[in-house]
């Protein structure tokens, strides 16, 4: 889904701004690829595993991409959220920098990995929370570095899905994510970029229902509250089984309160709504990632909008990165440390992810996370 509706629409893009050169894309089916080729028919890419069987499965056939694929160049996962690892690994290990969907993985100890080859390796990863890009949560992160909303307080965020997405778009790998890992964690991420706030307590919930009816081990919904080390406290609600009728995808949006003032945004419903014949009512999101007219050729169509932004920063920072010495790309690896979720930012999302599977485990108790945001049950 990303990969079609995202990732490719900006790499192509981006290759006929002549950042990009060859493309390559590997998935598990070659039905995946040749789905891909009717999505994009005028795009020029290799595609593996190349079977005569379209149904036949490749998990490891990303490697053989990965062999072919020649220097300056870089890997772009986006992979089943359990599944982010291997690929990170095997693309750090054959020597390309890394641009991961979110989150960056499932587990702490597995974040710390990936730092640490990364460190080793003078690599850069890094993971696409596309939120930060979204100019209603750069305004938040804005107006809170300069003081103007004091301290964060508490809040809340919610981010809901269609029933479509556990049922349908990846009823393979639904039960091996959660409606928190899956989509939770851009709140979570959101929250810490916004505040520069760590995750000191988490406790969370889990409801299933409508998906167990239905024969799905996938939980509907999941819910968590973070205590964060100022004290202040989100509260974020997640689910994936809204109506197939819900105008959009996703239901969305973010409320802080600060000892200055208050954030209050609605992230899904921006005002600039369609109804059609064809399309019925949709929930137009301009400032996501959407088709437009090109300024010099109106036939032609552009990409615009934070969904894109997202995968064309790290694009340029590691086109910053090839050809310069061991030392300078040292150098612009920890500068960009400073503001991009590479690994050390990532990783509280992904802690708070695993603090939540561990805390549910449990009966909904707390867990607290150390200096490394290595997770335990409290007490
Ligand atoms: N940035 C965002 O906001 C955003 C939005 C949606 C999804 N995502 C993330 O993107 C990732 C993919 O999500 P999706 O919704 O596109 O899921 P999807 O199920 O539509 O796509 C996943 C693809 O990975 C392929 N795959 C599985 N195992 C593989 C392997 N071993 N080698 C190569 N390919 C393999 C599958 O065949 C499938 O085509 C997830 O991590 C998800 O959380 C990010």
């Amino acid at each position: 889904m990303i990969s079609a509706e995202v990732v490719l629409p900006t790499v192509f893009q981006a290759r006929r701004a002549g950042l990009v050169g060859g493309v390559s894309v590997a998935s598990r089916r070659a039905q995946t690829v040749l789905d891909l080729r009717k999505v994009f028919p005028v795009e020029e890419f290799t595609g593996w595993p190349a079977d005569k069987n379209p149904q036949a499965a490749h998990p490891d056939c990303y490697k053989d991409a990965i062999k072919k694929l020649k220097q300056p160049g870089c890997v772009i996962v986006a992979t089943p959220d359990h599944l982010h690892t291997p690929v990170i690994l095997d693309a750090l290990a054959a020597g390309f920098d890394v641009i991961v969907q979110k989150p960056l993985c499932l587990r702490v100890a597995e974040a710390h990995r990936i730092a640490t080859v990364a460190a080793k390796a003078n690599r850069y990863v890094y993971t696409d929370y596309h939120k930060r890009h979204d100019k209603a949560v750069r305004a938040a992160k804005y107006k809170y570095s300069t003081g103007e909303l004091g301290e964060a307080l508490c809040g809340h965020a919610w981010i809901e899905e269609r029933r479509e997405m556990p049922l349908k778009v990846f009823g393979r790998w639904a039960d091996q994510s959660s409606s928190f890992e899956y989509i939770g964690c851009h709140y979570v991420d959101a929250f810490h970029f916004i505040t520069g706030l760590k995750p000191r307590r988490v406790a969370a919930f889990r409801q299933h229902k409508l998906l167990k009816q239905l024969g799905h081990a996938a939980w509907d919904a999941v819910q968590a509250v973070v205590e964060w080390n100022n004290d202040a406290v989100l509260y974020v609600q997640t689910s994936w089984v809204l109506p197939d009728s819900n105008p959009n995808l996703t239901n969305q949006g973010l409320q802080l309160t600060c000892t200055q003032g208050e954030y209050r945004a609605d992230h899904a419903d921006r005002n600039s709504n369609f109804v059609t014949q064809t399309g019925g009512v949709q929930r137009f999101n301009p400032h996501f990632l959407k088709p437009y007219n090109d300024w010099d050729d109106p036939a032609k169509t552009e990409w615009v909008g934070y969904g894109g932004d997202s995968i064309l920063q790290p694009l340029h920072d590691i086109h910053r990165l090839c050809g310069v010495s061991a030392a300078e790309r040292r150098k612009l690896i920890a500068q960009f440390e400073k503001t991009r979720p590479l690994p050390q930012q990532a990783l509280i999302a992904t802690a708070v992810n695993e603090a939540v599977r561990l805390s549910i485990a449990h009966g909904s108790r707390f867990v607290v996370f150390d200096g490394k945001m290595n997770v335990k049950l409290e007490g």
